[in-house]
């Protein structure tokens, strides 16, 4: 696997490129997308980029988790050919101006609690689609909104390549791999397993015509709740949360209905 810290450095790829957009500190969600992406094109380009756009004030920018030795590992033996991993200078030389307003699919759910936070994300992700050209760019369902933004940003400038999104990772407890997983005691996990449990239960009613967050949202009493909602996510119906824990902020959703188009 070829690591690559500039644009200058990254290599003429042979055929088909996927690429998976990451910021690091890698878990079996993170690998499950390099499988999606070593499955369907020749090369496969991992970013390992913890971009400082997509995070507001006070936010955990400084303390979110870096190990790219680790990944680096993680991602060759997952089938990765190049590991792009620039600076931040790099990415937002001096003089840096133009940003990608992502409109008002940006501004619910996450949006609202993170202002800007979509603006970095798709600003960032159309940079990588930029440099790296791929035919393909793979995003996990975990980050719905995410994912729903970027396909929004494809069909809307026209970007010539296929995003993929690929079902969300979890642990056996049901909890959903995220890198700041890392963040929880022992004690804030076992309390964070209610986020899962509202979600199944919201999905359950759901189906069975109830509401579900009148159904579910008694389960997450423990938990400070930023949202607990339904939401049209360009076509995808999901039951979306976000909820902190001690300092973590963790997010999740299930889908109710559709596919984001
Ligand atoms: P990061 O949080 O590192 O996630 C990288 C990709 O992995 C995202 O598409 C995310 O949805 C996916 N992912 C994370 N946890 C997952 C899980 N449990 N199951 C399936 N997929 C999962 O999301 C970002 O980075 C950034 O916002 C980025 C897109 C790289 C832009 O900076």
């Amino acid at each position: 696997m070829k690591i690559a810290r500039t644009f200058a450095e990254l290599p003429q790829p042979a055929g088909s490129v996927g690429l998976v957009p990451t910021m690091g500190a890698f878990h079996a969600g993170h690998l499950a997308l390099f499988e999606a992406a070593r499955a369907e094109n020749d090369t496969v380009v991992a970013s390992l980029f913890v971009n400082p756009a997509q995070f507001g004030e006070g936010e955990d920018l400084d303390r979110y988790p870096r190990d790219e030795e680790r990944d680096a590992r993680l991602a060759e033996e997952a089938g990765v050919d190049v590991l792009f991993a620039p600076s931040a200078d790099e990415m937002y030389p001096e003089g840096f101006a133009t940003w990608v307003d992502v409109g008002e699919l940006g501004e619910k759910l996450e949006g609202e609690f993170r202002p800007g936070h979509f603006r970095g994300v798709a600003t960032v992700c159309l940079k990588l689609f930029n440099i790296v050209r791929p035919d393909r760019a793979y995003f996990g369902q975990k980050d719905a909104q995410q994912a729903a933004v970027v396909k929004q940003l494809v069909r809307d400038l026209n970007l010539d390549l296929e995003i993929r999104v690929v079902p969300t990772v979890r642990d056996d407890d049901g909890l959903a791999l995220s890198s700041r997983n890392e963040y929880l005691s022992r004690e804030e996990r076992e309390t964070a397993l209610a986020l899962p449990k509202a979600l199944w239960t919201g999905r359950d009613a759901f189906l069975t015509g109830s509401d579900p967050v009148k159904e579910a949202s008694h389960l997450l009493h423990n938990l400070d709740v930023d949202y607990f909602d339904v939401a049209d996510l360009n076509g995808q119906k999901v039951l979306a949360a976000a909820v902190r824990i001690g300092k973590t902020r963790l997010i999740d959703n299930v889908i109710l209905e559709g596919e984001p188009k």
